[in-house]
């Protein structure tokens, strides 16, 4: 039988005390509900359907790309409701997985085992025992152990209040049995909403079997309804990659001060100091050491690489052996070749830096290519806007930049040429010839400085 998922998402999450709707808040770099439609996808899910209700547009406008179906719950009547949103295009054929948009660590593993539970005479929930299971829904058995229907905290009496077993609201059915059951449910009772876990009941009486099984660790159910919750839930997914990881060979100066939101790839042998912080695809080569307090988004950092404290990296590539930082910034479009030195305070954007080319410190280069062995010099700043147009410098093989010059783009300066410092260089300068752009010094004999007033 085909497997279709439908994901509640309508909810207001009044908790979170956000004009961001809940399911869009992220972990790990991530929405709620992106997580989860995710998790459906890799179920090889047949369709996805998420009910969207609170912030329904603004959910559908970020996350217009991913590949669910919306469903629209004008008003949230209750879980069941939401699902009987979603089902009338759901395949007769197909069993239904119910996930929450809220609950972003479900694991495939312990959904593929629920789904292997369900039958056309058997659904499934996925329940967990809480030592606290105060505000779940509780699950009753009859003496035979078997599942005979779900409590609402606010419906059970006090016996059942003691269950500590709880639905964790992810269950698994035939939609042929949902969509007999949904038009059923009533809202009678202390909420005074359609409650999915009322088709519980309605299985029994039916005759048909609920089985359970229960997640490999409580994380995987657990919900986000405060900021609190999602920070634990942050923390855990958190603690789960830097474990990864280091069983995959690299060495965390501290395994709890590291993010990763993205995907993080790495070779062996690779040091990373604390809080740095990985975006979107990052590689890291063998070797590779990053210093304290970086942030790397979207890059390919190749063998050897170091990488000193406070260095910033947005979609940059980098060669073997190069080395970066204290304080530097490579934006978008940089390339280093193989032992290129990129310094302090240096801010480099859509420039290719040759193998072995220095620029040590306190510099822009952008818009720019410099060739092999080149020494950019201490203050240097590629002009490269006039306003309105950018325009393109290039730097060749050898050529040596005196501290302190602009290179007003568009402009090259050739092989082992030579720019003197403190030039404003607005031609170009050809192979090696020496570029001097700047007012010659005089020197005044006797020269009075003024003197103040008495
Ligand atoms: C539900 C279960 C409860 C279970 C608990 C686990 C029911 C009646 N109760 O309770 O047994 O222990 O989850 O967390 O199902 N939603 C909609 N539309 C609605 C109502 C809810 O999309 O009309 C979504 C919410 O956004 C949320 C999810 O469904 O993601 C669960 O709703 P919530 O109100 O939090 O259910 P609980 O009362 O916690
Ligand atoms: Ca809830």
């Amino acid at each position: 039988m085909k497997l279709e998922v439908v994901i509640l998402a309508a909810g207001q999450g009044t908790r979170m005390r956000s004009a961001l709707p809940k399911v869009l808040h992220p972990l790990a770099g991530k929405p709620l509900v992106h997580h989860v439609i995710d998790t459906a996808s890799a179920l090889n899910a047949a369709a996805i359907h998420t009910v969207i209700g609170h912030g329904a547009e603004q959910v559908q406008k970020q996350l217009q790309q991913l590949p669910t179906r919306w469903v629209m719950q004008e008003k949230q009547l209750g879980t069941g409701h939401a699902v009987a949103q979603a089902t009338p295009a759901v395949n007769d054929d197909s069993i239904v997985l119910v996930l929450y948009g809220d609950v972003p660590l479900a694991q495939t593993d312990t959904l593929q085992k629920l789904l292997s539970l369900v039958n056309e005479e058997q659904i499934a929930v996925l329940t967990v025992d809480l030592p606290d299971p105060t505000g779940y829904g509780r699950m009753l058995r009859d003496d035979a152990n078997s599942i005979v229907a779900i409590v609402e905290q606010k419906d059970a009496n006090a016996e059942q209040l003691k269950i500590r077993e709880v639905n964790t609201g992810i269950l698994a059915a035939p939609a042929k049995l949902l969509k007999q059951w949904l038009p059923q449910l009533s809202a009678n009772n202390a909420q005074g909403e359609y409650y999915l876990t009322d088709i519980i009941g309605l299985a029994v009486s039916n005759g048909i079997k609920v089985a359970a099984h229960q997640p490999q660790s409580h994380w995987e159910v657990q919900g986000v309804n405060n900021r609190l919750q999602l920070s634990e839930l942050e923390r855990h997914f958190q603690r789960s990659v830097a474990e990864k990881l280091m069983t995959d060979g690299v060495t965390l100066a501290d395994p709890a001060r590291i993010d990763v939101r993205g995907t993080l790839t790495t070779g062996r042998d690779i040091f990373i100091d604390v809080n740095c912080v990985f975006e979107g695809n990052v590689e890291l080569g063998d070797n590779v050491r990053i210093g304290p307090n970086c942030v790397i988004k979207n890059a390919k950092i190749a063998a050897n690489v170091d990488i000193e404290s406070h260095s910033l990296i947005d979609d940059a590539i980098v060669g073997v052996a190069a080395h970066i930082g204290p304080f530097a910034r490579l934006r978008p479009g940089t390339e280093l070749a193989a032992n290129a030195k990129v310094g302090n305070f240096v801010e480099t954007k859509k420039t290719y830096i040759g193998a072995g080319s220095k620029v040590n410190h306190l510099t822009y280069v952008g818009d720019c290519t410099i060739g092999v062995n080149a020494n950019i010099g201490a203050g240097t700043i590629t002009c490269n806007y006039d306003g309105v147009n950018k325009f393109k410098t290039v730097i060749g093989d050898g050529a040596f930049i005196g501290s302190n010059s602009s290179l007003v783009a568009p402009v090259s300066i050739g092989k082992n040429a030579t720019v003197g410092a403190g030039s404003t260089i607005t031609g170009n300068v050809g192979e090696e010839q020496l570029g001097v752009a700047r007012g010659k010094q005089r020197n005044i004999d006797g020269w009075k400085r003024p003197t103040k007033k008495s």
